[in-house]
């Protein structure tokens, strides 16, 4: 019988993080206050973040400790196995090898409780009563609200109001584990109010989520807010991902010529492709690809600059590939990919070279996420279908070619939840959203007054 999958012991699991600033060719620009332009120090984030989180955001050492708790936390659902697509390879006719990291083996489905149990470990630290985020899809906020109550802290999850209307069952799993979710924008801040006296019947968006959890957290001491992407330490407690692969595709005597995550704000691609990517920067030849909407086309479409991480401009100012922190994506059903920008450190990687973007349509994701159930079993998230689509691609292209690459990626969740999204593309109600370079246009125009990074593109 051919090895299905490759699975670590509890004792193999990594017991540090990798940290990819260290190993940066050209360094990064460093985010700035929002009032004064300056580079943010430590004193500027406390507000909002502990400060041992704060100290790792700033890190630059190559390998950070895993503390125990987090260990005994990660070992409920890690190490998460490694699987060899040969059904799918078949269903291709590809001669490529295609391997897959399993990160819907969590107690919530994806990726997303990697970090959230770090910065749930790092808040009770620190003493933190209270923890408000945002989300988009609810794999974000249902992570965050499992990790909250394993270690005893109050959880407010704002849930972008069109996932909110289109998942109950998220909102519900947030409420099995404690939480209180609230549609965003809401009447609850002034953020959301003052959204919905501009459009009362704004589907929201993840900026505008993040300005309403931002403005809570800082209102109140013993409240702390946790993104979950983006930020340096949250592609640091992802890069476990990438760690147990390297090890995995070891034992299956391989090593991946390509690489492939989707990306929404660049958690679950970096920290599958980071490891690796450290192989890149020392000179390996891997294609190294991160996938997003076409109708949220950061990467593909938005300039490297300096944005807010929100709408309302309460966040530092991050240097990023950024649509403007005002574009608000049509509603498709990848909601966790619904992100005007990108993490700073994806963003600059792209700029050396190092990974590339492709962008993909709502129907081929859905398309692919179908040939995948049917040969593979598993049922992925809509992001998760981003990543599946360009492997489709890159396998007929090695088919096309005649050439036996290897393809990695990361199977960043299920989408057990998100079946009204499947039902939706099967009765026909699903879309391709074309973006009018107008719409980009005028919401770049808010980047205008904005400082400008030194790689402005
Ligand atoms: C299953 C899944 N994949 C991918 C993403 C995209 O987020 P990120 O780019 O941070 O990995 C999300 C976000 O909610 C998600 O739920």
């Amino acid at each position: 019988m051919k090895s299905k999958k490759y699975v670590l012991s509890e004792q193999d699991m990594p017991k540090q993080w990798y940290n990819i600033m260290a190993d940066l060719p050209n360094g990064m620009e460093p985010p700035l206050h929002p009032g004064t332009g300056q580079p943010a120090g430590p004193d500027d984030l406390a507000p909002i973040f502990p400060m041992n989180l704060i100290e790792q955001e700033m890190s630059t050492d190559q390998w950070i400790d895993i503390p125990e708790e987090v260990l005994d936390k990660y070992a409920i659902w890690r190490p998460s196995p490694l699987y060899r697509a040969h059904n799918l390879e078949k269903a291709l006719g590809t001669p490529a090898k295609i391997y897959y990291k399993n990160e819907g083996v969590s107690p919530a489905g994806s990726h997303k409780p990697n970090t959230a149990i770090a910065q749930a470990y790092y808040n009770k630290v620190a003493g933190t009563k209270k923890i408000t985020t945002e989300t988009g899809a609810g794999q974000w906020g249902s992570a965050l609200s499992m990790c909250c109550s394993f270690f005893g802290i109050e959880c407010k999850v704002f849930m972008v109001k069109i996932s909110y209307n289109q998942k109950p069952y998220r909102r519900l799993m947030m409420e099995t584990w404690g939480a209180n979710c609230t549609a965003s924008p809401s009447t609850e801040t002034e953020s959301g109010r003052s959204i919905l006296e501009k459009d009362p019947d704004c589907p929201g968006s993840l900026g505008m989520a993040i300005s309403e959890a931002v403005e809570e957290a800082v209102s109140d001491d013993n409240t702390k807010y946790a993104l979950g992407s983006v930020l340096n330490h949250v592609m640091i407690h992802q890069s476990i991902i990438g760690l147990e692969a390297k090890k995995q595709m070891e034992m299956a005597g391989d090593y991946p010529d390509v690489i492939i995550g989707s990306a929404g704000g660049g958690s679950n691609f970096a920290g599958l492709a980071f490891p690796f990517a450290l192989d890149k920067i020392n000179g390996k030849d891997i294609d190294i690809i991160g996938v997003e909407p076409a109708s949220c086309p950061t990467m593909t479409r938005g300039p490297f600059a300096y944005d807010f991480g929100d709408t309302v401009q309460k966040t530092p100012l991050l240097p990023m590939h950024s649509l403007g922190h005002n574009f608000v994506p049509a509603p498709i059903h990848a909601g966790g990919l619904r992100y005007h920008g990108m993490a700073p450190i994806v963003s600059q990687l792209i700029l050396d070279g190092i990974i590339r973007a492709e962008s993909i349509n709502q129907l081929e994701t859905f398309e692919s996420g179908m040939t995948f159930a049917r040969s593979e079993g598993f049922i992925s998230a809509p992001e998760c279908n981003h990543a599946v689509a360009m492997t489709i691609r890159e396998a007929l292209k090695a088919k096309e070619e005649g050439k036996e690459k290897t393809i990695l990626f990361n199977w960043s969740g299920h989408g057990l939840v998100d079946l009204a999204a499947y039902e939706s593309f099967f009765r026909g109600k699903l879309a391709d959203h074309e973006l009018p370079q107008e719409q980009i246009d005028a919401a770049l125009k808010d980047l205008e007054p904005l400082p400008k990074p030194k790689q402005a593109s």
